[in-house]
């Protein structure tokens, strides 16, 4: 800590404590009129990983785990890996066995299916949906709602009989009307639809009537009102799609992190071209967080949420680097590798943006959108430092340029805050890429954050950042995870004042990570959490989503005097409304005059945040910590306004 803030915050402390709260009072003056920078347009968006099952088993609608039998972890490869999510024979008195079978696929992206052979009575086997350690399984599905199911089947050779799909519980007692089929020897695509009649942790239930063997692949079961149903591979997870909507992102980075890069063996970069058409031929990978992506929230489902949201696609590609902050099994791609690999990335940018005429762009116009998708950004590698990321990134940067000049390209800095690592990474973009814009990914303790408001003053006002990823850590709690409270919240909100006072240099910001499944979680804290049916927000997004809400188009110098040293603010305005965002990390409570020139006479509204210091929400407790608005009247230009302790609080003011 610096000596001086160190001083500073002795020497408000003591002040406190000598001080009554009424003695306390301070001020906050600015003058509307008087604006500095102009503010990024692209401030505040999202950044989505695949992370804490928040694609599978989270926004991605699908209901199944392990639908397409892949599940196959590559470091510990066991053949059980393809049984994840499944439960076999479950009828009384069936005799039958399940094996993982690979000749003949459904096609070669697709290569592991189940093969049933029954010898006796009705067997039955079903798909669980998600289990964690707070919930038992099960598909979550709702009384009187349609879902869509469907599944792949072949006659093996010797079958005869038929095979039902049935929504049931895990008893077996169905809960809407099942449908027969008769197979053929060739693969099959048979769908069927659900009304249940009760709101159950059901299963998709599949019982052979008959004898022989049936090959079974990629089987389905989604919502029919999932968030863009009408989509070729269906859609997203309506509930969760609403919270990212009421972020009102400008941005929305994709799709990692470091499953952007792939971990440990070359068959894990991500690769975009896995990640489009029909589902069923999509090959999926395995996660770098310890499960398998379908790639059913692929690339295409990828552009129509981020038009959906209205905010500009920020695609991360590797840069022919495994994740540098992994035990790295493989060699990167050779410097030849690289310069082929680069053609991938323009097919992208061709997928985005590309005439329908062009290979990529016919097949985007194939899943629907023949129009582009107007690709502006481009992010060329995640956390990479060194020579050994800048020799690639340099191939990649002018391959894409040469095609494509007016894409923005957007550079990494590495994985940490301070040291060598972004120095270095600085210096070569100084000298050599000026006009990218550099990715700064940092996750440090609240009080770093507080120390460290300072930190864009003195970056030269001609370089962009982009902040990808960042939060603030609290020391990890008995329950294993670092915690969602108020004090994280407000730490990152102080911050978030200094990023908007210099959104010259900050042109965007995404904190990280977006989601997380309750008990199956890999990384805390995170944004927002979600289990099977419900979604808790945290106090944090509170704070993304009030800030979200209120960005001027430029700041207003402003001045405060407080002893406070704990209270943090920024001035913006847009054409009719001025936001004064006040933080106030102290466990005191202030009373401040906002003292603000050039402010009609009038009602102001406010957003305010606060509680105690470690308050958090809970699936019990969702609005634990959760956002009120009130009023206040300026009048001759004052407002006196009291400032909770552990509170952030967005006055709007008119201007009109
Ligand atoms: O946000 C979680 C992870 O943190 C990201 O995947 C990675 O970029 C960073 O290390």
């Amino acid at each position: 800590m610096r000596i001086m803030t160190i001083l500073r915050r002795m020497a408000a402390l003591l002040l406190c404590l000598l001080l009554p709260a009424s003695a306390m009072a301070s001020t906050l003056a600015a003058d509307a009129n008087n604006t500095t920078v102009q503010m990024s347009d692209t401030l505040y968006g999202l950044f989505f990983e695949d992370i804490n099952y928040a694609a599978d088993g989270g926004l991605y609608a699908e209901l199944l785990q392990n639908r397409s039998f892949e599940y196959e972890d590559i470091l510990n490869p066991k053949s059980a890996d393809h049984y994840t999510g499944w439960a076999f024979n479950m009828t009384f008195g069936a005799t039958g066995t399940a094996m993982v079978k690979t000749e003949n696929p459904l096609n070669e992206n697709n290569p592991t299916y189940m093969q049933i052979n029954v010898e006796k009575g009705e067997y039955r086997f079903a798909n669980l949906g998600y289990q964690s350690s707070t919930f038992a399984g099960g598909v979550p599905v709702e009384e009187g709602k349609t879902y869509k199911a469907f599944v792949w089947l072949r006659n093996a050779g010797d079958f005869e009989g038929q095979v039902e799909i049935s929504l049931t519980k895990r008893t077996g007692k169905s809960l809407a009307v099942p449908k027969r089929f008769t197979i053929t020897d060739e693969w099959q695509k048979y769908e069927v639809e659900f009304t249940p009649v009760a709101t159950e942790d059901a299963v998709l239930s599949f019982i052979i009537h008959g004898t022989g063997s049936v090959d079974v692949d990629m089987a389905s079961l989604m919502p029919a009102d999932a968030f863009g149903s009408d989509w070729p591979n269906g859609g997203l997870r309506a509930d969760l799609v609403q919270t990212l909507m009421d972020l009102n992102p400008s941005f929305l980075r994709f799709p990692g992190g470091c499953v952007a890069e792939g971990s440990y063996y070359r068959e894990n970069f991500y690769n975009w071209k896995d990640t489009v058409g029909p589902i069923e031929a999509r090959r999926e990978n395995f996660n770098t967080w310890g499960y398998m992506q379908s790639y059913g929230l692929g690339y295409f489902e990828y552009f129509m949420l981020a038009e959906a949201l209205g905010a500009e696609p920020l695609p991360v590609v590797h840069s022919g680097l495994l994740c540098q902050a992994r035990d790295v099994k493989e060699a990167p791609l050779t410097i030849e590798e690289t310069k082929a690999y680069a053609q991938d990335i323009l097919d992208l940018v061709e997928f985005a943006n590309g005439d329908v005429t062009t290979e990529w762009g016919a097949l985007r116009a194939d899943m629907g959108h023949p129009e582009p998708f107007n690709l502006k950004y481009l992010a060329i590698g995640n956390e990479n430092w060194d020579t050994i990321y800048w020799t690639r990134f340099d191939i990649l940067y002018r391959a894409v340029k040469e095609v494509y000049p007016e894409l923005e390209i957007i550079s990494s800095a590495g994985p940490v805050a301070e040291g060598s690592l972004p120095a270095y990474a600085w210096s070569v973009v100084r000298s050599k890429y000026p006009e990218t814009i550099v990715d700064e990914h940092y996750y440090m303790s609240g009080e770093w954050f507080l120390e460290n408001t300072d930190r864009y003053d003195s970056y030269p006002r001609t370089t962009r950042v982009f902040l990808g990823e960042y939060a603030a850590h609290e020391a990890t709690q008995p329950n294993g995870r670092r915690p969602n409270n108020l004090y994280s919240a407000l730490c990152e909100a102080a911050y978030m004042t200094a990023i908007e006072r210099n959104s010259d240099v900050v042109v965007m910001a995404s904190y990280a990570p977006l989601m997380a499944r309750e008990g199956m979680q890999q990384w805390t804290p995170d944004m927002i959490w979600f289990n099977a049916r419900e979604v808790m927000l945290t106090p944090n997004y509170h704070i993304q989503a009030m800030f979200a809400a209120t960005v001027g188009d430029q700041v207003v110098a402003s001045e405060c005097d407080t002893m406070n040293q704990l209270v943090y603010h920024v001035v913006t305005r847009t054409e009719d409304k001025l936001y004064v965002k006040v933080v106030n990390v102290s466990a005191y409570p202030e009373e401040m005059m906002l003292s603000l020139s050039n402010v009609p006479d009038g009602t102001a509204i406010y957003t305010q945040l606060t509680g105690d210091r470690a308050a958090a929400n809970s699936f019990v407790r969702k609005d634990n910590v959760a956002p009120v608005s009130g009023e206040c009247t300026i009048t001759g230009g004052q407002c006196t306004v009291m400032l909770p302790a552990y509170s952030a609080t967005i006055y709007t003011f008119d201007l009109k």
